[in-house]
């Protein structure tokens, strides 16, 4: 049992949702280490690497920040990891707001991690020439064939969940939503008033495994939505990701999950 959650929060009239609810954020954080450790494990006996996509924002922090401490930095061989971002903002990996930057200062720096390993999202160049490079990235790296459309997808993506229902940079009303071939994509968002960089449905949802790290009770009504409420991805764009084949698994503050 990973973390001291309540697992398989279902409810007799509403979907199975796969999802641990946890007291608290470090407790959540806990249960999410204990889960990469595992699946980091796993996948490097059996292929000899461990892919992930990490998320922004700042639910995992927490995360990044327990895995580079000694009770899990030595759980796991770090020169079989590589590094992946589901999604990035349009600015120098430098800048505050930087996924990556957030990732290397908490984890990235304070691990054995072979630069090589870290496949940063060049989104400090032009929005399109940014999202290009990165899904050549992808497809160099996750299928080796020509022409190879299937994509074949991280072992574990990592993924939060906005107050407006947005997951990576999947925002609401934005056209990426529908987007079906091109595996990443730039986007504007109206509101932020900036561009991003994001990893799309047809990639994220052939993920080996996909995490949601959602806490606060601001996120509560929207989770329920998401869960338990219509198919609306165009307004809840993390409903996309929800029903993905590998069956997500939900890791939840109990304010977050208050109504689920
Ligand atoms: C980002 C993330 C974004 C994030 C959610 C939740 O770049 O900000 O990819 O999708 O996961 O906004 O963020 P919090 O964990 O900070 O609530």
């Amino acid at each position: 049992m990973m973390g001291s959650g309540a697992q398989n929060s279902t409810n007799k009239d509403r979907k199975m949702v796969n999802s641990i609810i946890f007291p608290n954020v470090n407790a959540l954080a806990q249960s999410a280490a204990e889960h990469f450790c595992q699946n980091a494990t796993a996948a490097i006996q059996t292929k000899g690497m461990f892919t992930v996509a990490l998320s922004g924002g700042s639910t995992p922090v927490h995360l990044y920040q327990l895995l580079a401490t000694d009770s899990f930095r030595h759980r796991v061989d770090w020169a079989k990891i590589h590094f992946f971002w589901g999604d990035e903002r349009c600015v120098p990996p430098d800048h505050p707001d930087s996924n990556y930057l957030s990732a290397w200062e908490n984890l990235l720096s304070k691990a054995p991690v072979p630069q090589n390993n870290i496949h940063r999202i060049l989104a400090e160049q032009n929005p399109n020439q940014a999202a290009a490079a990165y899904e050549e990235t992808l497809r160099s790296f996750f299928s080796k064939r020509e022409g190879d459309t299937q994509a074949a997808g991280v072992d574990l993506c990592l993924l939060g969940m906005g107050e407006d229902g947005h997951t990576a940079s999947l925002f609401p009303g934005t056209p990426v939503i529908f987007e079906k071939t091109h595996w990443v994509r730039p986007v504007f968002v109206e509101k932020l008033s900036t561009w991003r960089i994001t990893l799309t449905a047809p990639f994220l949802r052939q993920s080996s495994k996909i995490i949601f790290l959602v806490t606060g009770s601001n996120k509560s009504q929207t989770l329920q939505k998401v869960l338990h409420g219509p198919y609306q991805p165009e307004q809840f764009p993390s409903q996309l990701i929800a029903d993905a084949p590998c069956k997500p698994l939900w890791l939840l503050d109990e304010e977050a999950a208050a109504l689920i």
